[in-house]
């Protein structure tokens, strides 16, 4: 979709994410997510490709600015992990050693801004699912994957992702710490033999690596699932 053909409901709906973002102003990166509260009222986001309303009419003006002032969503309960950004140089790595293609789908567990399955489908054409608990980070986003020009090929839910069914993946990234790499594992393990796992920083416990490469002051691992669990990852 080009900017000529996008409709004045899409507009008015991403003029509404737009004004919560600045009015929560919490587009920079490397902040913890504030603490657990009751859930906000919530701004719908169209999904990628979807009409922005069921009846294609905008939204009346009285939306624009009485959501946007009390709108603070948060996380309906506290995040297992704050959000940190990965630097990009580490994202460019991670998705090199997982060689994403245009016939991957790949799932960051923990997307925060959403920048590794963005820069899959943007320099690789890889169709992205990003999974995250804070509802903050996936207006993000949403929004920065449409302004990437991948709202098609890439969105992003606010979800638990020890709750989510992953099944469909063939690539998974996470940069989340030891313990939760190790509480995922099993999940991970049951995906198709060939999906690969990459981290940035954190390891899989007794499951070694296939590869791992420094970068910076990061350290990025490569797991392949395997046809056949070894006994000790049974
Ligand atoms: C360290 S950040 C990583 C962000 C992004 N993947 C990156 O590498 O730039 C971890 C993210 O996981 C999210 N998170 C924490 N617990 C979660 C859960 N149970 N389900 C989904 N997301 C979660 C946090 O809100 C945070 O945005």
């Amino acid at each position: 979709m080009t900017a000529r053909q996008r409709s004045p409901a899409w507009a008015a709906s991403h003029l509404v994410l737009a004004c919560g973002l600045l009015v929560n102003g919490a587009c920079g990166t490397g902040q913890a997510p504030p603490p657990p509260a009751a859930p906000g009222p919530e701004v719908s986001t169209p999904a990628p490709g979807a009409s922005p309303s069921a009846t294609g009419a905008p939204p009346p003006a009285a939306t624009l600015t009485s959501i946007a002032p009390t709108d603070t969503p948060r996380p309906e309960r506290t995040p297992d992990v704050v959000y940190v950004a990965t630097p990009q140089a580490v994202v460019d790595v991670m998705l090199e050693m997982a060689r994403v293609g245009e016939d991957d789908v790949l799932y960051d567990l923990g997307s925060g801004d959403g920048r590794i399955p963005i820069t899959a489908a943007r320099r690789w054409g890889t169709r992205g699912i990003g999974i995250e608990i804070h509802p903050m980070r996936v207006r993000e986003a949403n929004l920065a994957a449409f302004n990437a020009g991948v709202h098609e090929r890439v969105r992003f839910l606010v979800a638990d992702m020890f709750e989510m069914d992953i099944s469909e993946a063939t690539v998974v990234t996470l940069y989340l710490l030891p313990d939760l790499n190790l509480r995922l594992r099993p999940k991970l393990l049951r995906l198709a033999p060939g999906t690969r796992i990459v981290t940035h920083n954190y390891h899989m416990g007794d499951w070694a690596p296939d590869a791992h490469r420094i970068v910076g002051d990061s350290v990025v691992y490569l797991w392949t699932v395997p046809d056949t669990l070894p006994p000790h990852l049974r």
